[in-house]
């Protein structure tokens, strides 16, 4: 049957890391990049981060966890399973408009044989997991309630996830994202990160996984390089969310990279100086008017890209100069 599953999602929401040192990881996405820790599950050893663009734009992980029981400050009796997992992405995060809309793609891609993972319930979202044809996972979400700190917030860390069985109830069609939202700072922090924007994935097979992204994830593919390398793709509430690129350009498969806009020139070149003083490492630097961008590396050896949002940030060539500037 050739029906397209198109969940079509708005943008990307978020990312999730698996991480070799969760401490580690949260204090360089804190104090280093500006992002705000909103959230810990000590149960599934993870933390959450975000200034208030979504519940989270950047979700962290302990990669290997060791079996622990232990009784909390309310003498509840907690247990931590065991995990062994490789560092690096766990999956990136897509965000719908509404349930209804992620429950028919859902379907949709039941109908079709596309492969599907679990189905969750976070209180905060509901979530459907899949697969793209390189292995890297993906969770398209619909938000659940209006307001996410509610639930999301330092006050409490029980774990908020269960199974979701997306034909048990009738699905809302009432969308949940957040339509302005008052974005907050970490005012001590080197970089001042305001939200995830996109996120760069090298291709092992760039054909099949640009299709997937099209066809599976209903992204709009906005550019493509003449030589069909790299390409741009897009859902309707962003300029960029993806930039694909073809594995010949001599990186490893997987994550390439991570991009977080920041509130102005003037904040990077300050956050830059800043962080030349600090010892912080970039990796790379554009500098020129109108495109300054910062590459960081995280201590997992993530790439972090730290851009003001003018519009020559987000084409080919600034793609392609990031992945440059990685590979040097
Ligand atoms: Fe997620």
């Amino acid at each position: 049957m050739n029906m397209r599953v198109n969940f079509q999602p708005r943008r990307l929401g978020h990312a999730n890391l698996y991480v070799g040192d969760l401490a580690k990881a949260v204090e360089f996405y804190n104090i280093v990049c500006g992002l705000e820790l909103v959230r810990r599950e000590e149960e599934i050893a993870a933390a959450f981060l975000t200034n208030g663009n979504t519940h989270h734009d950047l979700g962290l992980m302990q990669a290997k966890v060791v079996p622990e029981t232990w009784v909390d400050l309310k003498g509840r009796q907690r247990h931590r399973a065991a995990r062994d997992m490789p560092v690096g992405l766990n999956h990136l995060g897509w965000e719908m408009d509404n349930e209804q809309q992620l429950v028919d793609a859902w379907r949709r891609a039941k109908t079709t044989g596309v492969a599907l993972g679990r189905t969750l319930d976070h209180q905060i979202s509901r979530s459907v997991y899949l697969p793209d044809p390189d292995g890297n996972f993906h969770e398209f979400y619909a938000d659940a309630m209006d307001d996410w700190r509610k639930v999301f917030n330092l006050e409490e860390d029980d774990v908020v996830t269960k199974p979701w069985d997306p034909e048990a109830v009738e699905p809302d069609s009432t969308p949940h994202w957040i339509e302005n939202p008052d974005l907050r700072d970490v005012p001590d922090a080197h970089f001042h990160a305001q939200f995830i924007t996109h996120a760069g994935i090298v291709a092992k097979d760039y054909n099949a996984m640009k299709r997937f992204f099209i066809d599976v994830g209903g992204l709009t593919l906005s550019e493509e390089a003449e030589d069909g390398k790299v390409c741009l793709l897009r859902g309707p509430a962003a300029s960029v969310d993806l930039v694909l690129f073809h594995e010949d350009l001599g990186l490893k498969a997987g994550l390439a990279f991570l991009a977080f806009v920041v509130s102005g020139e003037e904040a990077l070149r300050s956050s830059h100086e800043r962080a030349k003083q600090a010892g912080i490492h970039v990796i790379s630097s554009v500098d020129e008017p109108g495109r300054r961008s910062v590459t960081l590396r995280d201590p997992d050896g993530v790439n972090v890209v730290l851009y003001t949002g003018s519009s020559g940030n987000l084409g080919l060539e600034a793609g392609r100069e990031v992945i440059d500037g990685i590979r040097s």
